[in-house]
Parts: C-alpha cells; structure tokens; sequence
C-alpha cells in the first residue's frame, strides 16, 4: 500500500502473471504460487517485486485453484481464468478482454519464478523502450544445466532470432547455452497481432509464447534479449526446487544483513523471514530461526537454538541459548531472556531478567524486575485472559 502512495502509477505498463499450469509435481492441495519462501507465498514476493515498477494492471492467469489465490491476492490483482490449459501462447491470448486498447508495454512473468529483482525487469523494459523499438524482448539466461529450456537463438548482432523449444530442438540448437527463463516484455500494441499467428504445430501440441519471437521477426520486427543470473530465474515445480529456491533466498539474506553490519557466528544455520529487521551490531550466534514479524534493535545478543515470530527485541538485550520468544513478546533495552524461557505478548522493561525456566504470558513485567527460576503466568481461568503485572516494589 505504502509504496503505491510513494511510485507513480506507469500507465504505459501491464503485468500478466501465469499461475495456470497445474503444479502436479508439488503434490499439493495448495495452489504452487501461494507456498512460502521466506515465510510468505511466493506470488507475494512477485507482487512486493512489481511494487517498485507499479504497473497499472496486474493480471494473474490461473486454471485449477482460483479461489486460493483470489483469496490470496484480494483486490492487489486481476484474475483471469485459462481453462483448459493449451500452453503459455494461449495463457497470454486469454487475457484479451482485459488489455482491448492497452498499447502500452507487457510484462510477462511467472507465479512460480519469484525471486527476479526489479532491477532485472527494469532493463528488460529499458531495452524495449530503447531506440531499436523491439516487439519482443526476453530475459535469458546460462544455466549450469540447460535441462529442459528453450534455447535462444541469437545473430552476431546480438538479435534474437527465435526460439527453440528442448523437445523441438536439434542437437546443434542444443548446444546453445543462452536459455529461455520464460519471462519476457513485448509491446501491447503489437502483441495479441503477434499471438493471433501462433498454432500448436510442434512437440507438445501447444501454443508456444516462445513462437511470437520468429513470427514478430517475420513481421519485420526487431527481438532482443537481456541476462539475468540463474539463481534470480529459478523456477519452482517440485519440493526439492521450492528447497533450493528457500536456500537462495536465504543465502541472500544472510547477505544483506551481513553487509548491514549484524554479526552471524554460522550464517547458514541461521533462517530469515522476508520481513526481517535487524539492527547494527547485533550478534546471533547458531541455530536460530525468525518467523514474521521480528524486530531485533541494534546491540542485542542472540544466543544459539531460539525461536521468534513477531517479536521485538530491543536496544542491547540478550535473548537465549534456547528461548521461545512468540507473538507481541517484547523484550525491552538491555532485558535479559534466559534458557528455556518463552514470552508471549508480553512487555519486558528495560534491564528486567527472566533467566531460567520460564512461562510469561500476556504480562508486564516492570523496569528491572528479576523473575526467579520457574515462574509461570497462569491468567487464563477458561473464558478470559487476565494480565499480569510485576514491578519491583521500589517503582
Ligand atoms: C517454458 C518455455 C521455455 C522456458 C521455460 C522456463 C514455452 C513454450 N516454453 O517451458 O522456453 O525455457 O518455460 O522455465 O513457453 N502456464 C500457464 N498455462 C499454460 C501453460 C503454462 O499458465 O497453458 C504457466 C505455468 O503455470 C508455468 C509457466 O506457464 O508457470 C511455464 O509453463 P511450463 O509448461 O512449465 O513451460 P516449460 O515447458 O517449462
Ligand atoms: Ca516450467
């Protein structure tokens, strides 16, 4: 929302999401785009992504599961449905209705490939608005392994002449290393032009999104391409690809706050949410993991094997080995929270101590309070939750 206040809505921009594809290999009961990465579903983190660029219709074409991810999205997107699925050409083609007159520029991304930076598709719109007036411009990529992508065909000029899908390719085209990641920005005005001519001649009888490149060449239009690096276009069909993407993800975290000046003994044990903030200077020592919704103030210890989810950890305190710190515990500067204690919404003053063996929930324990070993908050008597107040006598 903030942001949509702040970026100027560009009117000349459209965004289509395609999230038909029927997510087989995650064996799921929910929609592929709505699994998490980062403790939020991937489709969000596109979206988070479009909220730099702020396009002016944002259109996400699914097929089985629509009532997930309308539910997931609200009004943030347009809906369209595709169904039957008869491949990418025709995800595109369905959303016809809704962008009659739109000349501006089309994005097309993928609900399962969520990790693309803004600046990524910032170039690839640059260089579809560039001079050369491209009708097609595609994000490739060089993959370790070439797997099963479409290969792009490109001319010494740097022009993208076609491309080749895997199934329909020759072993020569196979050997191209520049890849297809799928995601592309075409010009609207020439788009559904370019869409009307494709057909489903070829491998797998569907309409190829990939033909509009040698059918806009055939038209006389230009067709260009820019690189992402692999780990920014991974794709996430099965579990074990939601795993690695989750490890990016993470890697890159760990990154940032690293680079943010947070020391981290052991980064890789060590597990982010999107919506993390860590201050300067704070040091976390092994095994700790944050669900949504924590804030760790500048200088604050956190000692090895914790659990926080919406928590706040403020100026210089020290947090663990072993504490549960859950929603709305908030842990107050220079507060120390001990082994086996967990702190549930609750407000922890300045320089208080719970240092061993702890159950305080829905509390306040005042300004230098030191709570014994053991204590529990037991305020629920089966209908309300009571709050608990404790203060040193002097305050
Ligand atoms: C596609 C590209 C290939 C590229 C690869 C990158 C085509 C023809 N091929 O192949 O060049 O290297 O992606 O991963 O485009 N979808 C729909 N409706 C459909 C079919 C697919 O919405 O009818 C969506 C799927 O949900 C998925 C995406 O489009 O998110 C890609 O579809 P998929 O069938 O996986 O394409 P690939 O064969 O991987
Ligand atoms: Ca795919």
């Amino acid at each position: 929302m903030g942001k949509e206040n702040i970026t100027m809505i560009q009117s000349d921009l459209a965004v289509i999401i395609l999230a038909a594809g029927k997510g087989t290999r995650m064996r799921s009961s929910l929609h592929k785009v709505l699994h998490p990465l980062g403790g939020r579903p991937m489709l969000h983190h596109l979206m988070d992504t479009l909220g730099a660029l702020n396009p002016v219709r944002k259109i996400i074409v699914v097929g089985a599961g629509k009532e997930q991810v309308e539910k997931s999205v609200g009004d943030q997107a347009e809906i369209v449905v595709q169904e039957p699925q008869f491949g990418t050409g025709h995800a595109v083609q369905v959303t016809r209705d809704q962008l009659q007159g739109f000349s501006g520029d089309v994005l097309i991304l993928y609900g399962d490939v969520p990790l693309l930076s803004a600046a990524t598709l910032q170039e690839l719109l640059t260089k579809r608005r560039s001079e050369l007036d491209p009708a097609v411009v595609v994000l490739g990529f060089e993959p370790k392994d070439s797997k099963a992508y479409g290969r792009l065909v490109v001319n010494d000029k740097g022009e993208l002449l076609s491309i080749i899908e895997h199934k329909d390719a020759s072993p020569e085209q196979r050997a191209i290393r520049l890849c297809n990641s799928g995601i592309m920005a075409m010009d609207g005005a020439r788009m559904f032009d370019l869409l009307d001519s494709l057909d489903d001649n070829n491998a797998a009888g569907e309409f190829y999104l990939t033909d509009v490149v040698a059918i806009a060449r055939d038209k006389g239009y230009g067709c260009a391409v820019t690189v992402a690096t692999e780990t920014e276009v991974i794709g996430i069909n099965s579990r074990s690809e939601l795993a690695e993407a989750e490890r990016i993800f993470q890697n890159n975290k760990r990154q940032e706050f690293m680079d943010a000046g947070v020391t981290l003994l052991d980064p890789e044990t060590v597990y982010f949410s999107y919506d993390t903030i860590i201050g300067a200077d704070v040091v976390i020592e092994p095994n700790v993991f944050f669900a949504p919704g924590v804030t760790i103030e500048e200088g604050a210890v956190i000692k090895a094997f914790c659990h926080f989810e919406a928590a706040t950890i403020r100026r210089g305190a020290a947090v663990g080995p072993y504490a549960r710190l859950r929603p709305k515990a908030d842990v107050g500067a220079g507060a120390k929270i001990g082994n086996f204690v967990e702190v549930k919404k609750s407000i922890i003053e300045e320089g208080a101590k719970i240092s061993h063996l702890s159950y305080i929930g829905d509390a306040i324990i005042g300004a230098g309070a030191n709570i014994g070993a053991g204590t529990i908050t037991c305020n629920y008597d089966g209908f309300n939750k009571a709050l608990t107040e404790m203060r040193l006598a002097s305050k």
